[in-house]
């Protein structure tokens, strides 16, 4: 199995994150680390530890990152994920402790001990990742790669060719972007194919575990979210994409592209400028998911969420 440290902002769709990395069997989860995004950086780490309460996720240590990004107040994503950021669900009191190290001092242990590189899934912005970084560069080589939930080639979420994760914190996502790490971004134009219907709902509250139940009432909330805030009336389930990505290749396909962050842009400030027609003529620099195959996520997340509590 790969070793990886998730970094994310629960959020519904990062609790099926979560819960993926968890529970599938390529995956090693090794750390997660929050950080503010959806909600501000208590809730998402109270989210984070009621996500892994539910599911009976015991030995993945916690840490709490940063609490705003890395040059812009936080925008929190309430009018989505409500105001604390697992808004409409009855929420249990989170038993599993939080470690008492900073991200990114457990980002760097779990580095320095793992036998091999990690991966990074990121599902959030990418303001611990960027942080710790700046701060242990001498540490890079440690990170394989990173796989992010963030920007699109097509169309934003927050701004009309902003998505939310970039747009949160722009900087950060250039400093990863430029950091010659590899990069897989998982934007809008994929995640939207990951849509809620009502037979995923049904899917998995079928499933009838403590987990499944708890699943369910995310995935009605997010949906009418979505049916109340957008043009999709069942709403994109966008994070677990990443993991998924991460234990199964096969799970969407990909291209090798040059992306660009927009930090300057009087209309476009955090979009992700992606040159997928080569008119730039710069040196490809990431890989940018495009097909998902619906069944074969749907398949692992229901696989995850059959094998927890
Ligand atoms: C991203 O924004 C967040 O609200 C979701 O959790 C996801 O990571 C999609 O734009
Ligand atoms: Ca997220």
């Amino acid at each position: 199995p790969t070793p990886v440290i998730l970094d994310c902002d629960p959020g519904y769709d990062d609790v099926f994150a979560i819960w993926v990395a968890a529970a599938h069997p390529e995956i090693d989860l090794r750390a997660i680390t929050t950080v503010a995004g959806n909600g501000t950086v208590e809730d998402t780490t109270r989210n984070a530890r009621i996500a892994c309460t539910v599911a009976g996720i015991q030995n993945v240590p916690i840490a709490r990152g940063a609490a705003q990004p890395l040059a812009q107040p936080l925008k929190r994503a309430d009018w989505i994920h409500g105001a604390n950021a697992l808004g409409g669900v009855d929420l249990p009191q989170p038993v599993v402790p939080l470690d008492d190290r900073s991200a990114v001092q457990l980002i760097l242990d779990v580095l320095a001990d793992a036998e091999e590189p990690v991966t990074v899934a990121a599902t959030g912005p990418l303001t611990n990742i960027a942080h710790f970084l700046q701060v242990h560069p001498h540490s890079q080589p440690r990170i394989a790669r990173i796989v992010w939930t963030g920007g699109t080639t097509g169309r934003g979420n927050v701004s009309p060719y902003g998505e939310f994760n970039a747009s949160t914190d722009p900087e950060a996502a250039d400093f990863i972007v430029k950091s010659g790490i590899p990069l897989t971004m998982v934007g809008l134009n994929i995640t939207y194919q990951a849509q809620i219907t009502r037979e995923v709902r049904a899917r998995i509250r079928e499933i009838g575990t403590m987990t499944s139940l708890f699943g369910a009432a995310l995935l009605e909330r997010f949906s009418s979210t979505y049916d109340a805030y957008s043009d999709m009336p069942d709403g994109p389930l966008h994070d677990p994409i990443v993991v998924a990505l991460i234990a199964d290749p096969q799970v969407a396909t990909t291209t090798r592209t040059r992306v660009d962050i927009e930090l300057r842009g009087e209309h476009t400030r955090g979009a992700t400028v992606i040159d997928l027609l080569e008119l730039r003529n710069l040196p490809k620099n990431a890989t940018v998911a495009l097909e998902l195959d619906v069944a074969r996520f749907w398949d692992i997340v229901a696989a995850a969420v059959s094998s927890l509590n």
